[in-house]
């Protein structure tokens, strides 16, 4: 089965080398109003957009990530969880005040803010545009509080790079489905798992074929990587999250 639609979805891939054309106001606003149209948890819409256009705080962003390249992108968005806006528009009660700084509603703003930005990509790669999603903008979201004002009830969850592509990698090779897609009841991956050690097979050839990593580690070596990695790094995010206000109550 095939329509302009799946193919969009299919040919997925993440851009992170951008030519030096900026997006024009039109781009942007198209951005925003299909990442608007996505569904929003109990139609509360809860999050917010920045746009980040000046350079200095550009380079910022730059510092925290890591990812230098951001300011080279034809438009930099940050994503928001944000329950403030609608903070502001309700009287404060025990029972608001108790929703708006539930778990329930962090992860609302999360929801909201992760299925906005998807829509954000996918209306980009439709207009020939290229993106990368950020999550590491969270090294450092004390600077981030500061940089861009935040007040409480909002937090910031992704930054998207977004451009006029100047690479095309190849696509990365997804799970095959039966690891990740079960019927009625879980499924746990067993040792001596065939899907599991085909699939350790073609990323390592992926890896290998595309040579920036020279020990083409397999799937299984890249996720032993990843949580090796020192949670200290974002050890600030639990006080940062309580700093904003979020997960007080149940
Ligand atoms: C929540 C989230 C955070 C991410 N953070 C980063 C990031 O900080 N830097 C980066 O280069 N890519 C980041 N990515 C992109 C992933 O590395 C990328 O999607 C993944 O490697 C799969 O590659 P693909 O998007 O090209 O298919 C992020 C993706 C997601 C969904």
């Amino acid at each position: 089965m095939t329509n302009p639609t799946l193919t969009t979805l299919l040919n997925h891939r993440s851009i992170r080398k951008f030519t030096d054309e900026k997006l024009t106001t039109a781009e942007v606003t198209t951005l925003v109003d299909a990442a608007q149209h996505t569904p929003t948890s109990t139609f509360s819409q809860q999050y917010s957009i920045i746009s980040v256009t000046d350079p200095e705080k550009l380079a910022v962003l730059g510092d925290i990530t890591g990812h230098h390249w951001l300011e080279k992108s034809g438009h930099f968005f940050l994503f928001l969880a944000d329950q403030y806006r609608n903070s502001q528009l309700v009287t404060a009660t025990p029972a608001t005040i108790a929703n708006l700084h539930s778990t329930d509603k962090f992860l609302a703003s999360i929801f909201d803010a992760s299925i906005a930005v998807e829509a954000m990509v996918v209306a980009g790669e439709s207009m020939g545009l290229g993106s990368t999603i950020m999550g590491s903008i969270l090294n450092d979201v004390p600077r981030l509080i500061d940089l861009f004002h935040l007040p409480e009830l909002t937090f910031p969850v992704f930054g998207l790079a977004v451009g006029h592509p100047a690479e095309k990698p190849e696509c990365k090779p997804r799970m095959p489905q039966e690891l990740i897609h079960f019927t009625n009841d879980y499924q746990p991956l067993t040792a001596d798992s065939a899907p599991l050690a085909a699939y350790n097979k073609v990323i390592t050839d992926y890896y290998q074929k595309r040579g920036d990593h020279p020990n083409a580690e397999s799937f299984t070596h890249h996720v032993a990587n990843e949580l090796a990695r020192d949670p200290k790094q974002r050890a600030k995010l639990n006080q940062a999250l309580e700093y904003q206000g979020f997960l007080q109550h149940h």
